[in-house]
C-alpha cells in the first residue's frame, strides 16, 4: 500500500489548475442509461472513482469509451440494458447507488447490491426509496441487494417531500422524474451546483425541467431522451482544498479553472481568518499576509452553506489558527476521523460528538498518520505542508478517488511530496 510523504516547512508558491468535479460527473455519467444515444462529457476528472463508474456501467451493457487521457467520456447505453448491478462493484463507491433511478425508468427493474463508499457515518437509502416508492416502485431488500420494480407501464409521477435535501436522492429521483409519466415535483430539493450541473446535462437531453438551484424541483416526463454533450463543471471542492493550502503553510496559490460563485460561504470563512483572495475571470488568487491567521467557528451545512466535503482541510488550518474554534458537523454523524490523526502531530482538538473544539498551535509536528477516508487523507497532506519534519500518510489510496494528480499538483506549488510504495 502507499504513502506518501510529506516535508514541511516551506511556503507554496504557484498555479495549479482544477480538475472536473468528481461528484458531478459521477452523476452525470448513470444519466447516460436514460438514452439509446451517446451522452459525451468533457472536462471529466481522471479519478479511481470515475474508473468505478465506468466499470458499473459497462457490466450494465453500456458501452464506455475514454478520450484525451479520461477528459472526454462517451458512454452509450444503446441496445439491452442489464438491470442487475453486481455488488463487487457497487460497494467501491456510494455514488453507485445513482444507478437506481436510471435503471428504474430505463428497464422497469433494478437488482443493485447496497453500495459502499466513505466510513463517514450510516448514509442509509431511505430517502432514495421512499421517492421511488412514491413513483410507483415496489422495493424489497433481500440480504445485500435492493430488488426495485416499476409499475407496469413505468414510473408515474408524484409529489416528492425529502425530510433532508440529499443530495444523492435529488439526483436519483430527478434522473428518474424525466421518463415518469406526468409532474414530479421535489420540494425540500438539495440545491448543490452539481445537482444544477446535471439538471442542464440532463435538459440538454430533452428533459423538461424547471427549479434547478432551489429547493423546487420541478420534472415533466418526456418519452425519451436523447444524446448531448455537456462540460462537467469544475471541482468546487478541489479548488477550496488549494485555496487552504497557502492558508497554511504561507506563500500564495492561484487556483487556474474555477471561481467563487459556488463556493461563497467557504470563501467568506476563509476571508474572515485573515486570508486575502482575489478573483480573476478565470482564476482564484489566495495569499497570506500575516503570519498567523485567525480562528473561526465554522458549521457544515447544505449548500449554499458551507460544505462537510471541506470541512477536514478547514480542521487542519484551524489546528494552526491563533485562537479557539468551534467546528460543527452537521451532515454527517461520523466525520472526524482526521481529527485524532491530526492530534498525533500536535494539535489540540477536543471531540464531542458531532463537535469539534479546538485550540490553534504555533506548529505542527511531523508524525506516522493514517488517512481515514477521502477528505481526511487531504487534510493530513495539508497538515504536513506546515509541520516540522516528516509527515508519513498511510492508506492513500483514499485520496485517490477524488483528486486527480494530488503529488503532482502539490509540488507544481513547491510543496516536498512524494508518493513511496510500501509492503
Ligand atoms: C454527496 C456527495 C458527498 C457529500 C454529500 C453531502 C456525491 C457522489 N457525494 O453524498 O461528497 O459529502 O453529498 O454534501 O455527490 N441521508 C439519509 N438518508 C438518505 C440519504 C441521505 O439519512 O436516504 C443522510 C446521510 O446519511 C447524510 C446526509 O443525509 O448524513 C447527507 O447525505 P447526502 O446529501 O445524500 O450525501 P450523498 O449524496 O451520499
Amino acid at each position: 500500500m502507499d504513502t506518501i510523504i510529506v516535508t514541511g516547512g516551506g511556503p507554496v508558491r504557484g498555479q495549479v489548475s482544477i480538475a472536473g468535479a468528481k461528484n458531478a460527473c459521477l452523476a452525470l455519467m448513470p444519466a447516460a442509461l436514460l438514452s439509446e444515444e451517446p451522452l459525451i462529457l468533457t472536462n471529466a476528472p481522471r479519478l479511481r472513482d470515475i474508473e468505478t463508474a465506468k466499470a458499473l456501467l459497462s457490466s450494465l451493457g453500456a458501452d464506455v469509451d475514454m478520450r484525451d487521457e479520461g477528459r472526454e467520456i462517451t458512454i452509450c447505453a444503446k441496445g439491452r440494458i442489464e438491470h442487475f448491478a453486481d455488488d463487487n462493484i457497487m460497494r467501491r463507491m456510494r455514488a453507485s447507488n445513482l444507478v437506481l433511478g436510471p435503471l428504474l425508468a430505463r428497464t422497469g427493474r433494478a437488482v443493485v447490491a447496497l453500495p459502499g463508499g466513505c466510513a463517514i457515518g450510516e448514509r442509509p437509502m431511505e430517502m432514495h426509496l421512499d421517492g421511488l416508492e412514491k413513483m410507483g416502485a415496489k422495493i424489497e431488500r433481500k440480504d445485500e441487494y435492493l430488488h426495485a420494480e416499476a409499475p407496469v407501464g413505468g414510473l408515474r409521477a408524484a409529489v416528492i417531500e425529502l425530510p433532508f435535501p440529499s443530495v444523492g436522492a435529488t439526483e436519483n429521483l430527478l434522473m428518474a422524474a424525466t421518463l415518469a409519466k406526468g409532474t414530479t415535483v421535489i420540494e425540500n430539493a438539495a440545491r448543490e451546483p452539481e445537482v444544477t450541473d446535471l439538471a442542464e446535462c440532463l435538459r440538454q437531453m430533452g428533459a423538461h425541467i424547471e427549479g434547478e438551484g432551489s429547493s423546487r424541483l420541478r420534472i415533466e416526463g418526456v418519452d425519451r431522451l436523447r444524446g448531448a454533450q455537456h462540460r462537467v463543471i469544475f471541482d468546487r471542492i478541489e479548488l477550496g482544498t488549494y485555496m487552504i493550502s497557502p492558508a497554511i503553510a504561507g506563500g500564495e496559490v492561484e487556483c487556474i479553472g474555477g471561481h467563487l460563485g459556488i463556493l461563497a460561504s467557504f470563501a467568506e470563512t476563509l476571508a474572515q481568518t485573515g486570508l486575502t483572495i482575489e478573483e480573476t475571470s478565470n482564476s482564484v488568487l489566495v495569499r497570506r499576509d500575516v503570519e498567523r491567521l485567525k480562528a473561526v467557528s465554522v458549521t457544515t451545512e447544505p449548500y449554499p452553506g458551507f460544505p462537510t466535503d471541506l470541512q477536514a482541510q478547514m480542521m487542519t488550518l484551524l489546528c494552526t489558527a491563533q485562537g479557539q474554534s468551534v467546528l460543527q458537523e452537521d451532515i454527517f454523524e461520523n466525520r472526524f476521523m482526521h481529527a485524532l490523526e491530526l492530534n498525533r502531530m500536535g494539535a489540540q482538538v477536543d471531540l464531542k460528538g458531532r463537535t469539534a473544539r479546538i485550540t490553534g498551535v504555533k506548529q505542527l509536528t511531523g508524525a506516522s498518520v493514517k488517512a481515514t477516508d477521502l477528505r481526511a487523507s487531504v487534510s493530513l497532506i495539508l497538515a504536513g505542508l506546515a509541520a516540522k519534519g516528516e509527515t508519513r500518510i498511510s492508506d492513500v489510496y483514499h485520496v485517490d478517488r477524488g483528486y486527480e494528480q494530488i503529488v503532482r499538483k502539490f509540488r507544481g506549488i513547491g510543496a516536498n511530496i512524494e508518493r513511496v510504495k510500501e509492503e
